[in-house]
């Protein structure tokens, strides 16, 4: 097979909201940049993200980027670095604006300034009673924003590479990453793209569960390069379970229904969140939220026939509020769930959403590994941002609309990082070794060849049923043992998928293939990591931890306040310390407490 080369400055992975805000940095820079997307840019993941995007503002209740550090280090369950979200909490205001002033097509308060309105966890006065911190358009936030910063690239001349995936990174024998391969879909030709630095901006992987709100290009990519290339994956364990999927669908129903006064409700009616978090009560954290929903299922008083799925109630609501605030919900809720919410509450049960754990970086987007006594020595030429990427500002559990916060902070910063290293002279384009291409061939090659294989749709779909049985909302030691020897089955089933069609147009059977070599990394990393933590903490909460004065709600500080690292080869684990550090000598430090709503 030939094998083109293209040269760039840089390269970035992902044309979602991190990929899109890093390539801005560095084309308005002046360097030669290209993103390579599975999709076109506008249908990236991010286009889902519905309630909004962090920032203390202040438009419509007081708040400062003190009490949103706090309420996400609390969120975190002491499990995010403090450097990292001082960092993101501080950058808040002036990437929203900055957002504002491209064009993005915020909603507006009375006085006309952008509209924000209440989300899970972002609480006023350190936890007191909940805050207005959610900017939003409608509920079509992350679809606004792709738009706004889609138009800001190509008015800064990004290339773009639509319906390009990419397969493998390229690091050269002193372990730098000098590049990437990709693979053409229109052509099935595979392309070296060789630069001075590789920005993977790739997303999250949530299609390694059976019931999620991810789209199906939400493959772990990123993550699976990486973790083949060597690199470690840090916290995998913590998946967050959103609250509200559609029962039956998974599609999401935004957390800013509650903001905006929607209520949960068991099969006799009752607001049931007032028991698990008498303060917040609906507007409580996620995973506080997704196991108040599965205990009231798992105990008997879930709603519909089965009992297996409580309901969203915003009837209470004005249909003006309904049709001006939560448009796309309407009509989510009448074309998934059959109801029209103006009359009827909605079916809704926890669906996976969201991998708070990836790829290890520094807040300047830097991808780190330990080396030389060094838990974070950042891989020359190599950063990420986004749900790829750990940074780790989510810790074990991620507050909404942090996620819009976190790709438009990191994306921004990784940018700025390679602007500075390029400009510094810290980044050479580098040799690229004579093999580059070589393993990315293998690959393709093996799946040519391939005969009396595995199907990837059955070996996908063995995947999903085995996270979501044993890694889902809650986790039970004998199901974590359990699943490891089975997602390790799975893995190797996985080395011999086959395709029956060979052809090279646009052979989506080939990128499935592809793309389920991905998930697997991640599922292993998750099922592996999971199953070494003993304790509870954010969103893992095990059977086998209980809740003492040592241990509050099952968190064991003494033993776990540490980051998981797993290993692709040897899928082995290593662990490294939390920065407990705020950026800024003169920012406190939240002190480990227990955490209540
Ligand atoms: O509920 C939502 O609108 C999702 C937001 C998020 O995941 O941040």
């Amino acid at each position: 097979m030939t094998v083109a080369k293209r040269t760039f400055d840089a390269v970035i992975v992902g044309a979602g909201g991190a990929g899109l805000r890093a390539a801005l940095q560095l084309s308005e820079a002046g360097l030669k940049t290209a993103v390579l997307t599975k999709v076109f840019p506008t249908r990236s993941h991010t286009v889902a993200a519905q309630g909004g995007v962090a920032a203390s503002l202040g438009n419509s209740t007081e708040d400062n980027w003190h009490w949103h550090m706090y309420d996400t280090v609390k969120g975190s369950d002491w499990l995010g670095d403090q450097d990292a979200i001082e960092f993101m909490c501080r950058k808040a205001n002036e990437v929203v604006v900055e957002l504002e002033h491209y064009g993005m097509p915020f909603d507006r308060t009375d006085n006309g300034k952008i509209y924000q309105r209440p989300f899970g966890g972002h609480s006023q006065n350190y936890g007191q009673t909940p805050v207005s911190r959610s900017c939003a358009a409608a509920d079509r936030t992350g679809h606004a924003m792709l738009h706004a910063l889609y138009q800001r690239n190509v008015r800064a001349n990004t290339q773009f590479f639509v319906e390009w995936m990419a397969l493998d990174l390229v690091r050269d024998s002193e372990g730098n990453v000098v590049g990437v391969t990709a693979l053409e879909m229109e052509t099935g030709e595979v392309t070296i793209f060789h630069c001075r630095a590789t920005i993977f901006a790739t997303g999250g992987a949530g299609r390694i569960y059976h019931s999620s709100t991810n789209a199906f290009i939400n493959t772990g990519d990123g993550a699976g390069m990486a973790a083949r290339a060597g690199i470690p994956l840090e916290d995998m364990e913590f998946w967050q379970f959103h609250p509200t999927g559609v029962a039956g669908a998974g599609v999401l129903i935004t957390e800013g229904v509650r903001g905006e006064g929607g209520i949960l409700r068991n099969a006799s009616g009752e607001r049931f969140m007032e028991r698990y978090a008498p303060n917040l009560k609906d507007l409580a954290s996620r995973d506080v939220v997704s196991r108040a929903m599965t205990t009231e299922i798992n105990e008997g008083r879930g709603c519909g026939p089965d009992k297996d799925y409580v309901l969203l109630d915003i009837t209470h609501l004005a249909p003006e509020t309904i049709m001006k605030r939560l448009p796309g919900i309407r009509e989510i809720a009448i074309q998934f769930a059959g109801v029209d919410p103006i009359k009827e509450p909605i079916p809704v049960v926890p669906t996976c959403h969201y991998q708070m754990g990836g790829i290890p970086t520094n807040y300047k987007g830097q991808v780190v590994v330990p080396k030389n006594g060094d838990p974070n020595s950042a891989v020359s030429g190599f950063y990420a941002a986004g749900e790829c990427a750990c940074a780790s500002v989510h810790g074990a559990n991620r507050l909404g609309t942090n996620s819009l916060l976190d790709l438009l902070v990191f994306g921004k910063s990784a940018g700025e990082t390679v602007v500075e290293d390029f400009n510094s002279g810290a980044l050479p384009l580098r040799e690229l070794p004579a093999d580059a291409a070589d393993y990315s061939l293998s690959r393709m090659s093996r799946l040519e060849s391939q005969t009396n294989g595995e199907s990837v749709f059955d070996v996908g779909l063995e995947m999903r049923r085995t996270m979501q049985k044993h890694a889902g909302v809650f986790r039970f030691d004998d199901l974590l043992k359990e699943g490891v020897a089975k997602i390790n089955e799975v893995a190797e089933r996985a080395k011999r998928t086959e395709i029956k069609d060979k052809s090279k147009v646009w052979n989506t059977a080939r990128m499935e293939a592809l793309e389920l070599d991905n998930l697997i990394e991640v599922a292993k990393a998750t099922m592996v990591s999971a199953e070494a933590r003993k304790e509870s903490r954010g969103a893992h909460v095990r059977d086998d931890a209980p809740d003492t004065p040592e241990t509050p709600n099952g968190r064991n500080d003494k033993e776990w306040l540490k980051h998981t690292l797993w290993y692709s080869e040897g899928n082995r684990l290593d662990y490294k310390p939390v920065n407990l550090n705020p950026l800024n000598a003169d920012t406190k430090p939240i002190a480990l407490a227990k955490r209540t709503y």
